[in-house]
């Protein structure tokens, strides 16, 4: 699964400087490359929005409007492609303060209040035509609510893909750079609602959780410093089972190679361990580049 930026405004494409290969898309410029996608065999993209910052505000209001670019971004690959469409549910995107939810008074982010906002952001994603709704922003009970509303407002088939065992980790670096989130969250850390690095347990009660509540596929995050927590969840759920080799993991690597203190086959060597140690699906930032040379 290739992931995707698609930034509002853009005309063409921006590198991101902490994700070398890795670039923003514009509308204009999105056919082009789905096209080039699917035609290496990929089978599905998660599609991220980088919003105008001056659109950010304390309630991330943008991620519940219905043209915003991630809708916009969505339509558009679903009237010209069959790709598979992922989107994420979490307002980090869109909040002025960079957190997935929304805020109390005394700025913790409050789980119950946050409840609503992402059910109504999950509604906007599965009318512009998302295949998969991708809850990664882990307040607790979202999935439970997220599935009923979509019962509720006839989308039976839209599955839900849920960032179950997400770790509160500081190898998410350049993805915060990628969306522009970084400079909101500023040194806050989203550690009241992410996973402890340290537990394995809770990563079970979360998975154990989120199928519970109507999840389709749980998604293990990062990946190859948890590769332990892959294999456990497989191994005690058996069910669809993501991985997700995240930007920082990718950018160290491609960092490494660059240099060429590492082979450039350090990055198939990684991704072929996630599948050892149980994962269906993995999403990495190298699925292009590597569906190109496995297809060579
Ligand atoms: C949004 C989100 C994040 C990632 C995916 N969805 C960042 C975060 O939680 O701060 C990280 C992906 C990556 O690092 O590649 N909640």
């Amino acid at each position: 699964i290739q992931p995707i930026f698609v930034r509002e405004g853009l005309n063409g494409t921006e590198p991101i400087n902490s994700l070398p290969g890795i670039s923003r898309f514009g509308l204009d410029s999105l056919d082009k490359e789905i096209e080039l996608i699917s035609s290496l065999g990929i089978n599905a993209v998660a599609v991220f929005p980088v919003i105008d910052p001056a659109k950010k505000d304390e309630g991330g209001t943008d991620s519940l409007n219905e043209n915003n670019i991630v809708s916009q971004a969505i339509r558009q690959i679903k009237s010209n492609s069959d790709i598979a469409v992922i989107a994420d549910v979490a307002l980090d995107p869109y909040t002025s303060h960079g957190h997935d939810g929304i805020l109390d008074e005394d700025g913790y982010v409050d789980n119950d209040k946050s409840l609503p906002v992402l059910v109504e952001q999950a509604i906007v994603l599965a009318k512009a035509g998302a295949d998969m709704i991708a809850p990664s922003d882990m307040m607790d009970g979202r999935v439970r609510f997220i599935r009923k509303a979509l019962e509720d407002n006839a989308f039976y088939n839209t599955l839900i893909l849920s960032y179950a065992a997400k770790y509160s980790s500081k190898f998410y670096g350049p993805f915060r750079d990628a969306v522009g989130s970084s400079a909101n969250l500023g040194v806050g850390s989203k550690d009241t609602y992410q996973m402890s690095v340290s537990n394995i347990e809770e990563a079970l009660h979360e998975v154990g959780l989120d199928i519970q509540e109507g999840a389709d596929m749980v998604m293990v995050k990062p990946g190859m410093p948890y590769l332990d927590v892959v294999k456990a969840v497989k191994d005690e759920f058996k069910v669809p089972t993501f991985v997700y080799q995240v930007s920082g993991e990718y950018a160290m690597l491609k960092a490494a190679i660059q240099n060429e203190w590492l082979s450039e086959d350090v990055m198939l060597e990684a991704l072929l361990c996630f599948k050892r140690a149980g994962a269906d699906c993995v999403l990495t930032y190298a699925a292009k580049e590597i569906a190109t040379k496995i297809n060579s």
